[in-house]
């Protein structure tokens, strides 16, 4: 049983600020009881007969797939929108394409490249819209993430996590998520390249809040220094192509490599929401090496999402009535 409520019915998820720090807990505990079922074959089609549409702008391979995976787990349907037969914004505005969806879907996951498009889907459907990555936020992700942190460190409060490199999507959302789980949190990102400001002055309040804390800076190995957990992402997020040769420039000294993670704690994991651009964020050695938990990190986005969904779409009703 979770300690807190997961009743997010209609909600939508746009980025964690949606969520109080209880019901972050509260959905990794969900989660948790969500990947024992699913190993035990224990029947969980708490979404039977609803369904989920996928809208993607840009590339994925685990987002869809989770979604998609997650969605038939629960008994649910998800249909991937293809958006070279949808075509936000071209074929279609955003509002017709909401007010389409939603006499036909119970919620709505997209991937965008501007969190703007986001925002616009949520205000005109009716049903939830969940962001599946936008150029602000990546809160499905950090889900997991901290879900995977608090798995291989058995807990996440006072717990100390590194993030070296781009202050991007994925790098607000685990700040945040960091500070709603009370742990302290170093970003070490190029000057220019740090964390959208006001993510992080509301991380900031929830991490003081929350015994918590967040420090940002442009040095690798002070981020580093005694950390548990060492984090990084992609140079070039989809979307900065065109920065691509500039950006390989600037973040070579952020490199994730042998010798900065030996400035971690000895135990000390490394993380990658994936896909990884080795060689470049990190190396071979890192990535494939006996402290790298990123396939796990991987497998939770299914489960977090799992609980993510059920909360949405039916709240803490759909446990209960099967007393699990
Ligand atoms: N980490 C992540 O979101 O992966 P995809 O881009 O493959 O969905
Ligand atoms: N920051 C990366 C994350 C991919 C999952 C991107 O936006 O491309």
């Amino acid at each position: 049983m979770p300690t807190a409520t997961t009743d997010l019915r209609g909600q939508d998820f746009l980025t964690l600020a949606d969520l109080a720090p209880e019901q972050v807990l509260g959905l990794l505990d969900r989660a948790a009881q969500l990947k024992i079922m699913q190993a035990d074959r224990q029947p969980h089609q708490f979404l039977s007969g609803l369904s989920l549409a996928m809208l993607f702008e840009k590339a994925s391979l685990r987002t869809r797939t989770t979604f998609m995976v997650g969605m038939s787990q629960l008994g649910g349907f998800a249909v991937d929108l293809m958006n070279e037969h949808t075509q936000i914004g071209v074929r279609e505005s955003i509002p017709d394409i909401a007010r389409n969806l939603e006499r036909w879907v119970d919620a709505l996951m997209a991937r965008v490249y501007s969190h703007r498009t986001l925002e616009e889907l949520a205000a005109w459907a009716e049903i939830p819209v969940i962001n599946g990555l936008s150029d602000l936020a990546h809160p499905c992700q950090a889900l997991a993430d901290v879900l995977t942190i608090r798995e291989h460190l058995g807990g996440l409060a006072g717990r100390r996590l590194a993030y070296v490199g781009d202050g991007f999507n994925v790098c607000n959302s685990l700040l945040f998520a960091g500070a709603q789980t009370g742990m302290h949190v170093r970003v070490a990102s190029p000057v220019g390249y740090e964390p959208d400001e006001d993510m992080l002055e509301r991380a900031q309040e929830i991490a003081e809040d929350g015994g918590g804390s967040i420090g940002i800076g442009n040095d690798p190995k002070a981020a580093v220094d005694g950390a548990e957990v060492v984090y990084t992402d992609a140079w070039v997020s989809m979307g900065l192509e065109d920065e691509a040769a500039e950006r390989r420039e600037v973040f070579a000294p952020f490199r994730v490599d042998r010798d900065l993670l030996a400035l971690a704690r000895p135990t000390a994991a490394f993380m990658h929401c994936l896909p990884a651009h080795r060689g470049e964020e990190v190396t071979d050695d890192v990535l494939d090496g006996p402290r790298s938990i990123v396939f796990d990190q991987a497998e939770n986005r299914l489960h977090a999402q799992k609980a993510l969904l059920v909360a949405i779409l039916r709240g803490d009703d759909a446990f209960e009535a099967t007393g699990a």
